[in-house]
């Protein structure tokens, strides 16, 4: 794909599960590499920067399994890598180069690493400075400073402190401090100037910890590995995650209305980009953090206020934040930002072009960016990326100015988050939540609303009956709770077009049967069940927007849905229609016994504990007992235009 065009949006509210943070991901991948014993870690971040990382080490002899989703098996290698000579291809992957970069040099082997051509043009000569001092064999074979690089084995002597420069990347000082342990002799590092992106440190050093490694630290001037450590495997570990990537639904949220929780980093977290939240409340967003998870809403008086801060803490999350200033309610000051010079793109040079194309009056500095949003975006943009997946990301946001964007080479984001476009399309596409009771007529009337406005659909009934077809084919009993909620998680449906298709087998029509309707309602009525399925019906929510009927649309699946809609009528009336539907397809029906089940049914979706049928306070009713299938159409097409305007 060359290309995406995102659609002019106005509003932000969802959940989004956050992918595995990637300095965690590849930090914690190293360490298990270096470390004595079998490290199982989950929730790895599965991106280009993390793949660059496993096929190193794989090449390194390093023994790596895939257990489960995400998860990996590393059998540490105890200090020594088995492979002794090898050609490594690193990609544009900062976190990978920069730590191999130092525990290769201390492991007597021969080995070169190069990367893509923007790779060569990132700076690595403080920290081949650095190793140089303890006597590291380490040679440029391009330009001096620069990847690719070749090592070779040495005599290492840890006489003196090692001094290195903080001030261009936090990553030199980190790849030191991993590395340092394998000489198993005390070591010093000194930092000779101004250290930045200091909370990357303290995500070093908190990895290094659990992997039972302890460094002593002066401030952020000195730092001590003591003799005689080892890295021992903690066993089984978890990687939170990624704080960057929160920051651009968190300022979703805080732009287009909110709330938009993310779930993976909260007040527990060890990244320094957690921070970014606060920058965000002072820029007036409202702004809630649980353990695991945050939640941002735009400021009660709807407007972000201009903002005049240093971001040396948050560089990457401070990107989010110049994409933001469009938003601002004046010209916006982000300050001590150097480091954007040598990371994926010329950062600072990138984000000033692309800002003006969208209107905004940008002035470029050294280390600073000040920002002047535009009275009203330009829409239409074509936003070039430059091989940097943060520049994708922050310029998606945009269009929740009204205006449509243009995202050139959108896969840029596969570097840290393959899946961002879907995440952001789970809190942006808007949603049209039509619920109400059995035979209201609201399955025809979402199907028609949705093919008018040319959005996506969703029948969450047929997911209900779905599940009761598949249990009782699977003779599960219906109120065998967590067999039938094992069902429901496992579902092998499939919608194409019109046809319904259950582990490869039509069921359209069986699923509508009387007996499976009435066994939906049932499995309806377990939370195990309803929980299964949730993930499942938020999916469905796609660009340009999602037309979702059932019971609890807008209330539970889909709370934040900007259009909700109560589409009900009388019982009589209902079983009418059901009586006229049957006879039509020439079934068995019967008046009295047709319009008991119903008022059994409608009993049994309004008592139940989870999720009962009934009117949200924010859904608009529309009574159809007496309107024909056009009529409620055209109803629900009107409370689309009041409440969606574009
Ligand atoms: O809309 P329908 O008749 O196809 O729904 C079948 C059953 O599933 C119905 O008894 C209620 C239940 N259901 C639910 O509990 N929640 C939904 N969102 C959709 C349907």
């Amino acid at each position: 794909m060359e290309f995406l065009d995102l659609p002019a949006l106005g509003r932000a509210a969802g959940t989004v599960r956050l992918p595995g943070s990637k300095s965690i991901s590849n930090r914690m991948l190293l360490l298990a590499a270096l470390a004595e014993g079998t490290t199982e870690i989950r929730d790895l971040l599965d991106s280009d920067d993390t793949r660059v990382m496993l096929a190193a080490l794989k090449a390194l002899g390093v023994g790596l399994e895939p257990c489960g989703a995400n998860a990996w098996r590393v059998a540490g290698a105890g200090g020594v890598f088995p492979v002794k000579d090898g050609d490594l291809f690193m990609g544009n992957a900062g976190t990978a180069i920069r730590p191999l970069t130092a525990a290769l040099a201390l492991s007597g082997g021969s080995y070169r690493l190069s990367g893509v051509p923007r790779m060569h043009e990132r700076p690595i000569g403080d920290l081949v400075d650095g190793l140089r001092q303890i006597g590291a064999d380490v040679r440029y074979l391009g330009n001096e400073g620069y990847p690719p690089l070749q090592i070779a084995p040495a005599d290492l002597r840890l006489d003196g402190p090692i001094r290195v420069r903080g001030d261009v990347s936090s990553q030199f000082l980190t790849a030191l401090l991993m590395a340092l342990p394998l000489t198993g002799r005390e070591a010093t590092i000194e930092v000779v100037t101004e250290l930045i992106s200091k909370p990357y440190i303290e995500i070093t050093l908190n990895l290094m910890a659990r992997f039972g490694v302890r460094v002593e630290r002066e401030g952020w001037q000195r730092f001590v590995v003591p003799a005689g450590q080892r890295y021992r495997s903690p066993g089984v570990v978890h990687v939170e995650g990624d704080a960057s990537a929160a920051s651009y639904f968190l300022a979703a949220g805080a732009i287009g209305g909110g709330p938009v929780r993310v779930e993976g980093v909260g007040r527990n977290s060890i990244q320094g980009d957690v921070r970014f939240a606060d920058a965000l409340e002072t820029l007036g967003a409202r702004i809630e953090w649980g353990d695991n998870h945050i939640v941002a809403g735009a400021p009660t008086d709807g407007r972000l206020k201009a903002f005049d801060l240093d971001f040396n803490h948050i560089p990457d999350a401070a990107m989010t934040l110049a994409a933001a200033a469009l938003f601002a309610d004046g010209p916006c000051t982000l300050r001590n930002i150097a480091s954007w010079r040598v990371k994926e793109t010329d950062r600072i040079a990138a984000m000033a072009t692309e800002l003006r194309k969208l209107g905004a009056t940008v002035e470029e500095g050294n280390d600073f960016l000040r920002v002047a949003p535009p009275a009203a975006l330009k829409p239409g943009a074509a936003i070039d990326t430059y091989d940097d997946h943060r520049m994708a990301m922050c310029f998606s946001l945009a269009c929740l100015g009204g205006v449509p964007v243009r995202i050139n080479d959108p896969k840029c984001v596969a570097k840290t988050f393959p899946e961002y476009f879907m995440a952001f399309e789970q809190v942006t596409a808007p949603v049209i939540a039509i619920d109400g009771p059995s035979a209201s007529g609201k399955g025809t009337v979402a199907q028609r609303v949705a093919k008018a406005l040319g959005f996506h659909f969703l029948d969450s009934g047929a997911l209900y009956r779905l599940t009761a077809l598949a249990a009782l084919r699977a003779g599960v009993a219906l109120d065998d709770e967590t067999g039938v909620a094992a069902v429901a998680a496992a579902l092998p449906a499939e919608f194409d077009g019109d046809r319904i298709l259950l582990a490869g087998d039509e069921v359209t029509e069986a699923i509508r049967a009387e007996e499976v309707g009435v066994g939906a309602s049932k499995v309806a009525a377990l939370p195990a069940v309803r929980a299964a399925l949730l993930d499942r019906q938020r999916a469905y929510r796609h660009l340009p927007g999602l037309v979702a009927d059932g019971r609890d649309m807008g209330s539970v699946v889909f709370p934040e849905a900007p259009v909700k809609v109560f589409l009900t009528a009388s019982a009589e009336a209902r079983a009418e229609r059901r009586y006229k539907q049957l006879m039509e397809k020439g079934m068995p029906a019967n008046m009295p016994t047709l319009l008991q089940d119903l008022q059994e049914r409608d009993a049994r979706d309004a008592a139940r504990s989870v999720a009962p049928l009934r009117q949200e306070a924010d859904a608009a009713r529309v009574d159809t007992t007496a309107m024909g299938i056009e009529e409620a159409v055209a109803a629900v097409m009107e409370i689309v235009r009041r409440q969606l305007p574009q």
